[in-house]
């Protein structure tokens, strides 16, 4: 029964993928236009390195050009926002993505600053920020458009649900809260710090879980048949000893007990992140190029 609870984001970003690739060919063969994505990796973070690693190969999958940096991890401010310069200066880059972390001696406000509005693929820009905020369209952070999509898919109108967001970070808790009240839902959005945490979850039709923190959110703080959205990624010790395994911000064995809906980790949310940073690249080289952008 807990079978159909799941709702399953691999399978979700592949069919998405599959889209992106085909609108890729088609803007390709009609336009001889190539969209192109630059991730630039500054240092050795082995995370970090999986993660760009995973989205030079995913674009090169969909068809597009990938024209990543990777810099040294003594690399200055100076050096960094030359990069970005460059790459916002060069035609054939469409979509920029500066991994964060950043390593200390680097200002991530500075970099984030200096990407040209049209081609940050992240959506962090104060611009594109604000177009969000005023719902005036704009660059949408990845991993929280990854969640929308999968929540309009499976409960399909939104409007007047109740959205708790767990978690306040610039990537993912406030342009969730955003997305969810441009979605017509009633908003809350809590933290580590809020009042009985627990008792503002339970009145979650849509509960989001951004807070970073290895299953926090228990089985009883989810209000039954509520869709749950786990967006943690936590490296804990597996039983085997040495070993490690992931798991998300949600309790999963006692929420899928409880909720209508929910993402598991890995398989969830993760995937999503990149099929939505392939999207953004495609409408960015649209729109840079005055094509109409297809509706993925
Ligand atoms: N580090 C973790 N998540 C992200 C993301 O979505 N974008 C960038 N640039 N860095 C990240």
């Amino acid at each position: 029964m807990n079978a159909d609870r799941r709702i399953d984001g691999r399978a979700f970003a592949e069919n998405l993928r599959a889209r992106v690739t085909e609108e890729t060919a088609r803007i390709k063969a009609e336009h001889g236009l190539t969209p192109g994505l630059a991730a630039v990796l500054v240092g050795e973070d082995p995370a970090s390195q999986v993660y760009v690693r995973n989205k030079n190969k995913q674009t090169i999958e969909a068809g597009m050009n990938s024209l990543g940096e990777t810099l040294a991890v003594d690399t200055s401010e100076a050096d960094l926002l030359a990069t970005v310069e460059k790459l916002n200066a060069d035609p054939a880059v469409h979509g920029i993505l500066v991994q964060l972390p950043l390593p200390d001696q680097i200002n991530p406000n500075a970099v984030i600053d200096a990407i040209e509005p049209a081609k940050d693929v992240d959506g962090f820009h104060l611009r594109n920020v604000g177009l969000l905020a005023t719902g005036r369209g704009g660059m949408v952070p990845c991993t929280p458009l990854g969640c929308e999509m999968l929540l309009k898919e499976r409960l399909g109108d939104l409007t007047g649900l109740n959205a708790v967001v767990v978690g306040r970070s610039n990537i993912v808790g406030k342009p969730m809260a955003q997305l969810l009240l441009g979605a017509n839902c009633t908003v809350t959005i809590a933290h580590s710090r809020t009042a009985d945490l627990p008792a503002v979850c339970r009145e979650a039709d849509i509960l989001i879980a951004a807070v970073g923190r290895a299953q926090m959110i228990k089985g009883d703080w989810i209000k039954p048949g509520a869709t749950v959205i786990d967006v943690g990624i936590n490296r804990v010790p597996a039983e085997e000893e040495g070993k490690t395994r992931l798991v998300g911000d949600v309790a999963f064995d006692e929420a899928v007990e409880h909720a209508g809906a929910i993402t598991p980790v890995p398989g969830g949310v993760g995937p999503m992140t990149i099929a939505c940073l392939l999207r953004n690249t495609l409408v960015a080289a649209c729109r840079q190029n005055n094509i109409d952008v297809p509706d993925i």
